[in-house]
């Protein structure tokens, strides 16, 4: 799967994004260790802690269909620089992925990468639970 096509489909799920209260529409695309692709976009509540980033929603998607191994994720945004994911999606995506590659593309192509193990360094994985 190239960076394209995941760019392509993470703008086409942002287009759906529901954004009414920060008008920050934001579209991922997460794809598996055999080539399939989820996408997700934000989906905001007017209780405002309700919503959900559009990389939680993706990884719903892809965990609700039975995928477990994922190796990328593109995320692209309307702002003029790349955005890299919250905290709370970067935990949620390393108890699945710790060495996720993660690739931020602006409309106007403009793309950051990053691995997932440099971005949440010392991260609380499942086998955290295992030391107590
Ligand atoms: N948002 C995401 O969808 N992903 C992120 O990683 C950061 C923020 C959404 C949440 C909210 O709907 C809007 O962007 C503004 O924070």
């Amino acid at each position: 799967m190239t960076i394209a096509h995941l760019r392509t489909a993470a703008d086409a799920a942002r287009a759906h994004a529901w954004c009414p209260y920060s008008q920050y529409p934001v579209g991922a695309a997460l794809e598996t260790d055999t080539g399939r692709v989820y996408v997700g976009c934000n989906v905001e509540n007017a209780s405002y802690p309700a919503g959900t980033c559009a990389e939680r929603v993706a990884l719903g998607a892809a965990i609700a269909d039975g995928a477990r191994r994922f190796v990328r994720i593109v995320i692209t945004t309307a702002a003029s620089a790349p955005t890299p994911p919250c905290g709370i999606c970067r935990q949620a995506l390393v108890e699945f992925a710790p060495a996720l590659e993660i690739v931020a593309v602006t409309p106007e192509g403009r793309t950051a990468r990053w691995s997932l193990a440099d971005l949440l360094p010392a991260p609380f994985t499942p086998a955290s639970l295992e030391n107590a």
